[in-house]
């Protein structure tokens, strides 16, 4: 093995999946010398630091500060500012997680330098082409030399888009290896709310409360959705109170667009995105949860509470046959009707997926280490 792997991230999503990814690097015996290279896509103190404090992770090796912009300018930004790092360290490999356009962005610069492309997460598909992440998956999963996967159906996707078999490995969920690292370290829903000045009674009541996020732009970004959403959340409020955690992208979407009187105060509360040690206790406390992410759907199966996805489809399908995920898009009878159906206590309870297990970056480490060598 020559040079360190270069583990890449840029957005909030990809923290939680690369900390245990070092964690095994630096544990495996040998240990795999590893960089981490933060792209800044993600800079906010709510949407980065945060996160690194709470997830034991590195202060990155080198950072890029590409910032915000269009996606051909952000991408582009990214490939022109990571090719140095590339000839500067030399890297065995670059390792990059998820499907974000980070991910897309450097596993193409290594790609066209030769350098092997190590992607997790991979195969995931919502065949929806019009989410910016479905292009980043199926490209990086074209670029990558080594493809470890969450769910055994992800091998069907990759075999039909060309993708050798034997490039393939099986490892489970990375991101679960982190919630079950976290979960004692979890911050009270009170405690949250409180920190925050908001008064925590107002989650007790016998329903107990639900937990909103929504960014995608599908979902945020055109004024008549969004109205349509928050006047869909307000009538879920009048069954059990809500917290709201907030992306810039949305609070920017509900300032501009003049949509805040929708949420009544005394029953959604509005924080702005919190760190993953109090996003796990929400979530591990709440009777639902309501979203359009892709990480908290696989959370919430993880957890065994209820989720409803506000999307018209999922790239992550086990955890609907597997687990607690059902998915209602912008549907307002269906989104009430699920709500309904929890809070009489038949929600799904689901079951585990194979390899959610705590250990599917040792697996990663071991499996790395021998293709490498
Ligand atoms: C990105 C990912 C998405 C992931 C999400 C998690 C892509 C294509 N999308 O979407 O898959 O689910 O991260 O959050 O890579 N902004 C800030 N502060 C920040 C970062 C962003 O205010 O630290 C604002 C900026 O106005 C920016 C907007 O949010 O223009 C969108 O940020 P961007 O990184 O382009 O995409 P996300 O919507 O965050």
């Amino acid at each position: 093995m020559n040079g360190p792997v270069l583990c890449v991230v840029g957005a909030r999503p990809n923290f939680m999946k690369i900390a245990p990814i070092l964690r095994a690097f630096a544990a495996h015996q040998p240990p795999i010398p590893a960089l981490l290279v933060h792209t800044g896509q993600h800079y906010d103190q709510d949407m980065n630091d945060k996160l690194f404090v709470d997830l034991n992770l590195p202060r990155p090796d080198l950072n890029l500060e590409v910032g915000s912009g269009s996606h051909a300018v952000q991408t582009a930004e990214v490939m022109r500012r990571f090719e140095p790092a590339i000839d500067a360290h030399r890297p065995s490999c670059v390792l990059v997680v998820g499907d974000v356009n980070s991910t897309l962005a450097c596993a193409l610069v290594a790609a066209k330098k030769s350098v092997p492309v190590v992607h997790v997460e991979a195969g995931l598909r919502s065949f929806d082409r019009r989410m910016p992440e479905e292009i980043n998956r199926v490209l990086t999963d074209q670029l990558a030399d080594r493809l470890y996967t969450t769910e055994r159906g992800a091998l069907d996707h990759l075999l039909r888009e060309g993708v050798a078999a034997e490039r393939v490995c099986f490892v489970g969920n990375v991101m679960i290896d982190t919630l079950l690292a976290c979960r004692e370290r979890a911050r009270s829903a009170a405690a949250t709310l409180q920190a925050h000045g908001h008064d925590a009674a107002r989650l007790a009541g016998a329903a107990g409360y639900g937990v909103v996020t929504l960014h995608r732009p599908s979902n945020v970004d055109d004024a008549a959705t969004l109205q349509e959403v928050l006047e869909t959340l307000s009538l879920v409020a009048e069954r059990l109170p809500l917290v709201f955690a907030l992306h810039p992208r949305t609070r920017a979407n509900v300032e501009r667009f003049g949509l805040g009187h929708l949420l009544d105060p005394a029953r959604v509360t509005l924080l702005p995105p919190q760190g993953y040690l109090e996003m796990l206790g929400l979530m591990a406390g709440a009777t639902v949860v309501l979203t359009d992410s892709g990480g908290l759907q696989e959370e919430t199966t993880a957890l065994g509470v209820p989720c409803l996805t506000m999307r018209e489809n999922t790239e992550r399908p086990i955890t609907v046959d597997e687990g607690t995920n059902t998915m209602v898009g912008r549907d307002r009878a269906a989104i009430l009707a699920g709500v309904d159906e929890i809070l009489a206590g038949r929600g799904k309870r689901g079951r585990v997926p194979e390899l959610w297990d705590g250990h599917a970056a040792e697996r990663i480490a071991a499996d790395l280490a021998r293709w490498l060598s």
